[in-house]
């Protein structure tokens, strides 16, 4: 059973003090939920804080990117082992905002997947087109260049650990979700990749995460579909009140 996923990506969202609270009310209004696995994402400045506001729930938490080296003359980033030791499970790696925000490639992105499976943390890879690459016809090619590109040379075990974020970038904080059908549709082609790459049984392994205009009333028909496994959430991961509910959606269709 591939496990499901409800990430909240704060990007550079809440000081120290609104990302505890913040971290405060989603654990007392999510309880004591393991399933979905709740992941919260703040800023490298609030990690610590907001991991002790969670150490007595199940809610883990993550970075939102990190540097593939492990120390060193590298101004402003941070390391692996810096983000573990500061209570986190997972990190985001390449997404979209840093691929082209921050010029990330995929052989960049996938040099900083391997450092984070090395010290033990959980990468959480996100691919996604542009609308102009969509409009050109060519999403399935991106898709296979950056899921190939950031997921080279792992081992079958590196890939059962890792989870991956399908996240179209027109849909990004745009309020414009893809449709359930053609999410689904991607997830399927990033499942046949991982297939070739690996496996049909890793591939079946892999959790697969929607993220792009995610809030409470489109949750429930994209988590319906087969090949979505829980959601990565900009905007509507910065209030309890939006958050919840969409974990809450994806908890109601375990039963
Ligand atoms: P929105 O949910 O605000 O569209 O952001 C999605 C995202 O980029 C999560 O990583």
């Amino acid at each position: 059973m591939r496990k499901k996923i409800i990430a909240g990506n704060w990007k550079m969202n809440k000081t120290v003090v609104e990302a505890a609270g913040l971290a405060r009310s989603i654990a007392d209004q999510a309880g004591e939920i393991s399933d979905p696995l709740i992941l919260i994402c703040p800023p490298f400045t609030a990690l610590t804080e907001v991991a002790m506001a969670l150490k007595d729930s199940e809610i883990q938490v993550g970075g939102q990117n990190m540097h593939a080296e492990k120390s060193g003359a590298f101004t402003g980033e941070v390391s692996a082992e810096m983000l573990l030791t500061s209570g986190c499970s997972h990190v985001i790696l390449g997404h979209s905002e840093r691929r082209a925000l921050f010029s990330e490639t995929s052989a960049v992105v996938n040099a900083k997947t391997i450092a984070a499976l090395v010290a033990g943390l959980i990468p959480v890879v996100c691919v996604g087109e542009t609308l102009e690459q969509r409009e050109a016809g060519t999403t399935n090619q991106i898709i296979e260049e950056q899921v190939g590109g950031s997921l080279d040379s792992l081992s079958e075990d590196d890939m059962l650990r890792t989870v991956i974020a399908y996240e179209p970038v027109w849909a990004i904080g745009t309020g414009k979700t893809a449709t359930p059908d053609m999410a689904e549709e991607v997830h399927v082609y990033i499942r046949g990749l991982l297939a070739e790459k690996f496996s049909q049984e890793i591939a079946d392994e892999v959790s697969i995460l929607y993220g792009g205009s995610v809030k409470p009333a489109n949750a429930p028909d994209l988590f319906a579909r087969e090949n979505i496994d829980g959601a990565l959430i900009g905007g509507a991961s910065l209030t309890a009140e939006l958050f919840v509910p969409i974990v809450k959606t994806m908890e109601k269709l375990e039963v």
